[in-house]
């Protein structure tokens, strides 16, 4: 699977480790930055993952700032993203579960890089259950652009 992660200065402190964990486990992914902990602004860095998401680049996106709360509004505007902000593990089964959603948002000021590690697993590892949460998931796409 590709992924596409990007960070601000809020979630750099988690960045490398997640992403040695997530090639370590077979994945690739697309590196949006920020590349240092200088500070920079997020909606950048959500704008290009989510781009990526979109056009089909990669399946899914992985965005960390400082609580995950910017990063998660801005994702969530863009057409065709459906971003959960997770913090535990129940969330971040039931998102992918009940919500199919493409992207993940974390806050490294938060959560711990080992629970990061740990959310963002079983985000990529659960599967949309489909049935009556497929309808629901429609309804939430008929609000795109
Ligand atoms: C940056 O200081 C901080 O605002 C950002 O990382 C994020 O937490 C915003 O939601």
């Amino acid at each position: 699977m590709k992924l596409a992660f990007g960070c601000d200065h809020g979630g750099f402190p988690a960045k490398n480790e997640l992403i040695e964990f997530l090639i370590e486990k077979g994945y690739e992914v697309i590196d949006c930055g920020t590349f240092s902990d200088e500070s920079c602004d997020y909606p950048d860095y959500a704008e290009k993952v989510c781009k990526l998401v979109t056009e089909k680049e990669c399946e899914k996106g992985i965005l960390i700032c400082g609580t995950g709360i910017g990063m998660s509004i801005v994702a969530n505007k863009i057409s065709g993203i459906r971003c959960a902000h997770v913090t535990d593990e129940f969330s971040a089964e039931m998102t992918r579960r009940h919500n199919d959603t493409n992207v993940i948002a974390l806050g490294a000021r938060i959560t711990s890089t080992e629970n990061i590690i740990k959310l963002v697993d079983i985000f990529l590892n659960t599967p949309f259950d489909g049935g009556r949460h497929a309808i629901r998931v429609e309804k939430i796409n008929s609000f795109d652009k």
